[in-house]
C-alpha cells in the first residue's frame, strides 16, 4: 500500500517568519522521501486571485463577512486540490488556512461559530503551527514590504489574540516565534515527527 500523505499549516500575524520556516520543513520531508507541495490561501485560482487584488488595494471595502464567505469559498476549491495531493501520498504544507480567516475576519467582529459552519466541509489539517509574534516586532521584520490591507498594528494584535484563544482548546500548536530560525525549525519537527 502506498503511503498516505499529510497536510500541515502554518499560521501567524505577517513577519513571523511562514515562508522560512516553511522552507527548512520542506528540505526535512524531503529528505525523508516525501514529495512536498507547497500550497497558500488565498490560492491562485479564480476566487483567490480576486482576495489577492482586493488585499493589495488601498481601501477595505467589503463587509468582513463578505471577506470571510469569499476566504471559505476559496477554500473550498482549495481542498479538491488537497485531496488528490493527499491521495498521491505528497505531504501537503500550506501557507494559512482556515484559522486565518478564525483569527483575521474574527478580529473584524465576524462570529467564529457561523465561520466554522460555512467551513465545516473544509478537509481537515493533521497540523495547525501558529508561529507567534508580537506585531510591534513582525511589522518591524517586513517594514520594507507591500503592505496589505490587513497590516495594521492595533488590528494585527486582535488577529494575534484570537489565534491563541484556538491554542487553548487544541485546534493549533503555538510555537515562539522570536526566536533564531534553526530553535523555531527544532520545535516544529517535535510536533511533525509525531506524524510519520
Ligand atoms: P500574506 O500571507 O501575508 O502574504 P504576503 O506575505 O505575500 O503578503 O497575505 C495574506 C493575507 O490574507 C494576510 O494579511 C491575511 C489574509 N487572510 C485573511 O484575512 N483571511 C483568510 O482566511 C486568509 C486565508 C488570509
Amino acid at each position: 500500500m502506498s503511503k498516505r500523505g499529510f497536510f500541515i499549516v502554518f499560521e501567524g500575524v505577517d513577519g513571523g517568519g511562514k515562508s522560512t520556516q516553511i522552507k527548512l520543513l520542506t528540505e526535512y520531508l524531503e529528505e525523508k522521501g516525501y514529495d512536498v507541495e507547497h500550497h497558500m490561501e488565498p490560492t491562485h485560482g479564480q476566487i483567490g486571485n480576486l482576495l489577492w487584488n482586493y488585499m493589495r488595494s488601498k481601501n477595505r471595502s467589503f463587509t468582513p463577512e463578505t471577506e470571510a464567505l469569499l476566504f471559505a469559498a476559496d477554500r473550498i476549491e482549495h481542498g479538491n486540490i488537497i485531496k488528490e495531493a493527499l491521495n498521491e501520498g505528497k505531504a501537503v504544507i500550506s501557507d494559512r488556512y482556515l484559522h486565518s480567516s478564525l483569527a483575521y475576519q474574527g478580529a473584524a467582529g465576524v462570529d467564529a461559530a457561523w465561520m466554522k459552519k460555512l467551513n465545516k466541509h473544509a478537509l481537515k489539517p493533521d497540523l495547525v503551527i501558529l508561529l507567534d509574534i508580537d506585531p510591534d516586532e513582525s511589522l518591524e521584520r517586513v517594514q520594507d514590504r507591500a503592505r496589505t490591507v490587513f497590516e495594521e498594528n492595533e488590528y494585527l494584535k486582535k488577529v494575534r489574540s484570537e489565534y491563541l484563544s484556538y491554542a487553548e482548546n487544541g485546534e493549533l500548536v503555538v510555537i515562539d516565534a522570536c526566536r533564531a530560525i534553526d530553535q523555531v525549525h527544532a520545535e516544529i519537527l517535535t510536533y511533525v515527527s509525531k506524524l510519520f
